[in-house]
């Protein structure tokens, strides 16, 4: 479960680049600071913020060797001394308060516990510190995940599922916004808001489902007929929505501060 097909995601990830632009502007920078990005995943959103950091550096964190790899590829050439690489959980940062700021988008959802998350995050910032992110939160892919239960409760595919585990944390702000107060920030905020993503036809949204949503529902399934199958019943169902192809995406935006100065 912690491998992604990372070249595959590197094309189909559009949508995480269009998610991160404006969670980036939220990240006030001079440009000479350290910066964690915390699930980089293949880098194309660690470039936006490299671009920002023209005397900084950047701490790009992964738990996929496949997709830092394909982050290596893609950003040293261009970056070579601004940007490092670390095959590392985020609940267990290998940085102690030293970053100025850190940054992830689309990431914290797949860590599934929170509190431990933000005790990581905290521990690696300086005093004054800034974190700024946001993952799937609240209603996320509600009717999407709601249409993998119905499809999990078949008899064709409710053998596989037995022992299935709920993948993703899709916490809510008022939660989110405590967690971050227990960790010890200051200033936390937290919010989420409706980002509806539209895939232009079948295919493309065949191709982003199994490789970016219901890659944790493909690895119940043993064989190939079947994985196909699973993802075509979910495509027939959203050829039939309107608008088609339609992604419910919900995102949860956190601001917070570690207390102190630098
Ligand atoms: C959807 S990708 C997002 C990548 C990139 N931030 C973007 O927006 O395109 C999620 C990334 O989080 C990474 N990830 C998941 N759980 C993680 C964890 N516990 N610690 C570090 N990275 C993790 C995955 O390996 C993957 O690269």
């Amino acid at each position: 479960m912690r491998e992604w097909t990372a070249e595959t995601y590197h094309r189909v990830s559009d949508p995480m680049l269009a998610f991160a632009v404006p969670v980036l502007t939220r990240l006030p920078l001079d440009g000479d600071e350290t910066v964690i990005d915390v699930g980089c995943g293949t880098g194309r959103v660690t470039e936006l913020l490299l671009e920002r950091l023209p005397a900084g550096r950047v701490l790009s964190v992964d738990l996929s060797s496949n997709m830092l790899n394909v982050a290596r590829r893609y950003l040293s050439d261009r970056f070579q001394r601004q940007v490092g690489f670390a095959l590392a959980d985020a609940t267990a940062l290998p940085v102690s308060a030293r970053a100025d700021a850190i940054f992830s988008t689309a990431t914290f959802h797949w860590v599934l516990d929170h509190p431990a998350l933000f005790r990581s995050l905290y521990a690696a910032l300086r005093p004054g510190g800034r974190l700024v992110a946001q993952c799937g939160g609240g209603p996320n892919i509600r009717r999407l995940r709601e249409r993998c239960y119905a499809l999990m409760r078949t008899p064709a595919f409710a053998p596989y599922f037995t022992a299935w585990r709920e993948p993703w944390e899709f916490a809510d702000a008022a939660t989110t916004e405590r967690r971050l107060h227990d960790a010890g920030f200051a200033d936390a905020q937290a919010s989420v808001e409706a980002s509806p993503v539209l895939q232009p036809d079948a295919a493309a949204y065949t191709e982003f489902v199994t490789n970016v949503i219901c890659r944790p529902h493909l690895t119940y399934l043993p064989e190939e007929p079947l994985r196909a199958r699973f993802i075509e019943r979910l495509t027939e169902q959203a050829a039939a929505d309107s608008p088609r192809y339609e992604l419910d995406y919900w995102r949860l935006n956190i601001d917070a501060r570690k207390p102190g100065m630098p």
